[in-house]
């Protein structure tokens, strides 16, 4: 394991200092928090549901929506230009298309955004307004996280929602990245040409942080929604049967 981490060190000309690296370690408590959200779990365990997935396109399509705009925005901001890449990155579109597969033409007016979604989207645009050096830590989150585990869930996704090969599903797909390995190698590399003061760098790696938490957050929003809803629906199929019988006072 060490020599593994050594060669891919020499390889990729990685220092202590390099953004990336810090950044993966001060995160590394919380990937494994995320990766144990009741969602995540049920998604490596081949049992995502149909309306869990529903709803986290939900929050996707708002979260990616506040992300990308606010990247696109500052796109010339020299935190963000190195690492914009929205010809290979951008989901927005994907997760419209996914949205109309499950939702029909009238998504709109369907979606269901949990509060710690717009809490994360308010973050986003607050600091794409207030410190647009700190919206690398929320690209990385999110965009890497797509390009590493993600590939694995989507295919998870597909098998247990019984989908056809890519129905409802562009979401998890990127045209524009023929070799994920080589593009966060690449992403990589330019995250650690971001000149960034002490103080910056500080913030960075503190918002990446605080990027997991609001992800986990979404995630277990999401988890308490559906359970309120299956019980409202339990509830209200048992009144329904007692309805006859019960007085209703
Ligand atoms: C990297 C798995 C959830 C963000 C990775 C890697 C794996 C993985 C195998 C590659 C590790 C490496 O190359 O060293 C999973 C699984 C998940 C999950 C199984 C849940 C079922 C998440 C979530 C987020 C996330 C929810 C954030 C919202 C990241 C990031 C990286 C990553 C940013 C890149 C780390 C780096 O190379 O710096 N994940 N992940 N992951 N994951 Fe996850």
């Amino acid at each position: 394991m060490e020599t593994e981490k050594k060669t891919q060190t020499t390889t990729e000309q990685m220092t202590d200092r390099d953004l990336s690296e810090q950044i993966k370690k001060v995160t590394k408590d919380s990937h494994v928090r995320a990766e144990n959200t009741e969602l995540m779990l049920s998604f490596q365990r081949g049992q995502v549901t149909l309306t869990q997935y529903k709803l986290l396109l939900c929050s996707l399509y708002e979260i990616y929506q506040a992300l990308e705009e606010e990247l696109d925005r500052n796109s010339d901001h020299p935190g963000v230009a190195p690492i914009y890449f929205p010809a290979e990155l951008a989901r927005l579109e994907s997760i419209e298309k996914d949205l109309e597969y499950f939702y029909g033409q009238d998504w709109r007016e369907k979606i269901v955004v949990p509060a710690a979604t717009k809490r994360y989207c308010h973050r986003l645009r607050q600091i794409g307004k207030e410190n647009p050096e700190f919206l690398v830590a929320h690209a990385y989150t999110r965009y890497l996280g797509d390009l590493s585990g993600g590939q694995v869930l989507g295919r998870i996704a597909q098998k247990s929602m019984g989908l056809k090969s890519n129905e409802g599903l562009s979401f998890f797909a990127f045209p524009g990245v023929s070799s994920p390995n080589l593009f966060k190698q690449l992403y990589r590399s330019r995250m650690n040409s971001v000149k960034l003061t002490e103080e910056e760098r500080n913030g960075v790696l503190e918002e990446a942080v605080r990027a997991f938490e609001f992800n986990i957050q979404v995630f277990d929003d999401l988890q308490k929604m559906l359970s309120v809803t299956e019980n409202h629906l339990l509830n209200s199929s048992t009144y329904s049967k007692s309805v006859k019988t019960l007085p209703i006072s």
